[in-house]
């Protein structure tokens, strides 16, 4: 069972306000090693701020967040990133006029003793990294924008995984990609899960993330209404949580469900 390892993740009665406006209110989600927890609701229901906390984009107002079961302080992007916190966004930050090796090592690029660019060694690992997660790519010598999105996609997970992520956040992934590129997506994320790591994928479309996930959480207004292992329930039920704010029977209701 899950349940007796220590998560990867908890969040824990997470709140942030704008103005007057409680943009998430009490919510607390977690995720374990190799996991996939989906966070569903409408635009507006606050999963993007929560997990930009998570992200270090945003400082919460009150709550806790535990890594590997021990009590944090993610103050901005770069401590989320020595906690293994890589975050893959909707506009994906890939720069489009160079390749996929360059890609991978932007900011970050490998010298050789001379202090030139380390350019083989770099496209080696590229092409280790890639192939893992992307076998039938081929095309690493190719400006990133020549590639399709789903290919995009992958040079941007390889980029985090390539800097030791193991809790991947997926905003939107499959927001602006077509029927087969999600598809390609949804490969990837069998095969980073494969390895161990854990996946926080957020969408507005249960289509999008249901066969893919473990487990769903589902927020409305803020708050959690609840969550289930995918196995529990229905895409029907989970969509009444969604719209409602209704808790099925397999679901476990969290503060925001309606009674009854
Ligand atoms: N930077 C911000 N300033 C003010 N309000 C914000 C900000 N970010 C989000 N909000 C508000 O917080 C609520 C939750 O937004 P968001 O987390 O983006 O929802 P979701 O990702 O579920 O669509 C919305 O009412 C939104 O307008
Ligand atoms: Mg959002």
């Amino acid at each position: 069972m899950t349940e007796q390892r220590t998560p990867l993740v908890e969040m824990k009665d997470i709140s942030i306000a704008f103005g007057g406006i409680h943009a998430v209110d009490q919510a607390s989600i977690d995720l374990y090693p190799g996991e996939v927890v989906a966070l569903l609701g409408h635009n507006g229901a606050g999963k993007s701020t929560l997990i930009k906390i998570l992200a270090g984009a945003y400082k919460r107002d009150s709550g806790e967040i535990l890594i590997n079961g021990e009590t944090v302080e993610i103050r901005n992007p770069r401590d989320a990133k020595q906690y293994g916190i890589e975050t893959i966004y909707q506009t994906l930050a890939v720069a489009d006029n160079v390749d996929a090796a360059a890609n991978l090592y932007l900011g970050r690029e490998l010298r050789t003793a001379w202090g030139t660019l380390d350019d083989v060694a770099m496209e080696a690992k590229a092409r280790e990294v890639m192939g893992r997660l992307n076998p039938n790519f081929r095309r690493f010598k190719e400006p990133v924008k020549a590639l399709s999105g789903g290919q995009r996609q992958s040079v941007a997970i390889a980029r985090a995984i390539l800097f030791d992520a193991r809790i991947l956040i997926m905003d939107e992934p499959t927001a602006a990609l077509g029927p087969q590129e999600t598809a390609q997506v949804g490969e990837l994320i069998k095969q980073l899960k494969a390895e161990g790591i854990g996946i926080f994928l957020i969408s507005h479309d249960i289509h999008d993330v249901f066969d893919l996930a473990d487990r769903v959480f589902v927020m409305k207004n803020g708050q959690v209404v609840g969550q289930a292992r995918t196995t529990d329930v229905t895409k029907d039920e989970v969509l009444g949580m969604i719209i409602m704010g209704k808790c099925p029977p397999g679901a476990t209701p969290g503060p925001g469900a309606i009674a009854g």
